[in-house]
Parts: structure tokens; sequence; C-alpha cells
């Protein structure tokens, strides 16, 4: 039994106890040969054996305490709880690209006297189309025409569609209705298209700037698309309006900002710029207010003048410097890996 006292785990002692005192064991062996020995010598000889085993048992009970006891001293060592510790932090995250660059853009247009709104993103034609000078069955529509669904309201003016509004341009007549001037409107929300490629995002948000007073003309309009384009891309980033058409706004433009790469020359070292090929990057749509939409809403165009504008916030956030991104879905992905880098 010299080997219990020297066993170093308890699986080593498992297997002598079996070894000795189990069933198949040494000692059951030597008891089987009690069937041999005089009916004198038996029970003395049985009695003597009985003693072996418990004296075996102790030693091995004995033993396998010892050897609790210390891996428990052991463990207390190597794995103690401090609980004084500090814990463990969820690793912190931050807010998404586009809820940064909404905060961004708010804050530089507060700057200028612009309130920030907030209207319906499922809203009535009247709203999304027809009171921003768009018919029904207009052309115009076409592009925009997204998710109708039939809707009942005692207003007749309203009674009719709803819609996913395809832009933030029906904020116009729910704030011009408000009869409040002057209206700076900032408003801001989730849009909806029929559209889905490396620009395109089914659903994306739009700013929408509304400027209505007396007296507000285009030199309103470029001064404050200069100032944004200096405030949110930075130094010595300019402005250019082209001719466009848009139905609510007269005249209407196509908004353009000076590449920050090529420096607005559309070129680097005699090469084309590889990310807006001829200097300028596209923004978005503006104009002046149209009169019909004024009177559409219950303002007297003779009084009144406005200007507005509306533009893509994943797009404008895509053109930051250091925001290179080849796809506008990736930020809808929600891969960390992409997410993690701004
Ligand atoms: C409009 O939506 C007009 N309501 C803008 C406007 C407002 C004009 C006020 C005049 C006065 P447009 O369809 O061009 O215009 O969209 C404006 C901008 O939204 C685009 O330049 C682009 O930046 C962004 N945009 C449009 N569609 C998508 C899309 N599917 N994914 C991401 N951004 C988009």
């Amino acid at each position: 039994m010299k080997d219990v006292k020297k066993a170093e785990t308890l699986e080593i002692l498992d297997e002598l106890e079996i070894k000795y005192l189990g069933r198949k064991g040494e000692l059951t062996g030597l008891l089987k040969g009690l069937a041999n020995v005089s009916k004198e010598e038996r029970p003395k000889l049985g009695a003597l054996a009985n003693d072996v085993k418990q004296a075996g048992l102790e030693l091995i009970e004995k033993r396998r305490n010892e050897l609790a006891s210390s891996r428990f001293e052991a463990l207390a060592d190597t794995e103690r709880a401090d609980m004084t510790e500090p814990g463990n932090r969820a690793p912190d995250g931050h807010l998404h690209l586009v809820t940064q660059a909404i905060r961004e853009i708010t804050t530089i247009f507060e700057r200028i006297g612009f309130y920030r709104t907030r209207y319906p993103e499922i809203d009535w034609d009247w709203y999304a189309f027809e009171s921003l000078n768009m018919p029904k069955e207009h052309p115009a529509r076409d592009d925009w025409e997204t998710f109708f669904m039939d809707a009942l309201e005692s207003d007749k003016k309203r009674k009719g569609k709803m819609v996913l509004t395809p832009h933030t341009s029906n904020a116009q007549g729910r704030e011009l209705e408000r009869g409040e001037f002057p209206v700076r409107m900032l408003n801001i929300g989730k849009c909806y298209r029929r559209q889905s490629d490396a620009t395109h995002a089914p659903m994306f948000h739009q700013f929408e700037g509304l400027l209505v007073d007396e007296g507000i003309n285009l030199s309103h309009l470029r001064g404050i698309l200069d100032y944004f384009a200096e405030q949110f891309f930075g130094k010595g980033r300019v402005s250019r309006i082209r001719p466009h058409h848009f139905r609510f706004t007269e005249p209407s433009f196509e908004v353009d900002i000076s590449c920050g790469v090529c420096g607005g020359e559309g070129k680097i070292d005699g090469k084309k710029c590889k990310v807006c090929k001829q200097g300028w990057l596209e923004i978005g749509g503006a104009g002046m207010v149209h009169p019909n939409v004024l009177t559409a809403s219950g303002v007297d165009p003779k009084k009144y003048s406005g200007l507005a504008f509306g533009w893509g916030i994943e797009r404008v956030a895509m053109m930051k410097e250091g925001t290179q991104l080849d796809d506008i879905r990736i930020l809808y992905q929600n891969d960390v890996r992409f997410l993690k880098q701004f």
C-alpha cells in the first residue's frame, strides 16, 4: 500500500482502489482462497482479511482527502475571483456614419437660423406630389412613384392614396400651411425609391431646406450653397449650379460641389481624376419655390418668395474626404468591420 501514499492524483488513487480492493482485486482473490483453509483457521483469517480491507479503505480515503484539499488550494491560488477587480466592459459602439452626417448637417444649418423638422415618411399623395405641382398622371412622377396604399380621411383634399415618400419635399406643403414666416426649415427623413445599385439605395435619407420670406432671391441660394460646401467639405470647396427641371421649383438647378481630390481641376498630373472625372460632384437638386407650390399651400406668391434644396445624406457623406465608398448599399449591410472605420 506504499503506492497509495505516493499517489499524486485522484485518478491514480481510484485505479489503486480497484487494484487492491475491487471485486477482481488482490484482497478479494485472497478471500476466495479461504475455502481451502481448515475450519478452525478460516474465521481468524477472515477477520484478518476484513481488518486489512478496512485499513486499506481508510488509507485510501485519507489520501483522497489530502489530494482533494491540495487541489482546492491550488485552484484558490490560480482561479481566485477578486471581487474588487473592475468588470469586463462591453465594447463601446459609435454612431453610424449616416447619423454622424445628419448631426453635422443639422448643426451647420442651425448656425444660419434653420430649424430642424421631421414630417411623415408615409404621406398623402397631396403632399408628396400634388401640392408640389405634380398632378395625377403627370410623367414627372414616374421616377418617384413607390408604394401606394388606399387611405381614407374626411378632409377632401387629402382623401385617396398614401405613399412611401420618395423625397423629403413633402415637407414643403406641410411647413408652408402652418402660415408662420419666415420659414427656415431643415427637414431630414427617410426616402424610398425603386432603385438599387452602387449609387442608389432603396431606402436613403435626404435633407430638405426651405427658406420662404419676403424678398428671397437666387443670391440667397448661392450663398447658402457655398456656405454649406465650405462648412461640410472643407475650406476652398465651392458649389456650382446647372439648369435642371423640377416641377416644384422655377428656375431649377442641379447642384455640384468642387471635387476635393483634384481641387476642381478634373485632372491630377495630366490624368483624369478617378473620383469626379470632371472636377465636380453632383449632390442634389435646388431652385426657387414655384409660385404654384406657394398658392397650393395658401401662401401669396406676390408677397412671399422662397428657395428650396433637397440632397441625399448618404451621397454627401460619401463625398467627404476619407469616406471614399464605392457602393452606397454597404452603409446598410451592418458589417461591423466596415462601420468601425468611421
Ligand atoms: C429630389 O428628390 C428633389 N425633391 C430635390 C429638390 C428639393 C429639388 C427641393 C428642388 C428643391 P432627386 O431625385 O434628384 O431630387 O434627388 C435628390 C438627391 O437625393 C440626389 O441628388 C441624391 O443625392 C439623392 N438620392 C436620390 N435617389 C437616391 C437613392 N436611391 N439612393 C441614395 N440617394 C439618392
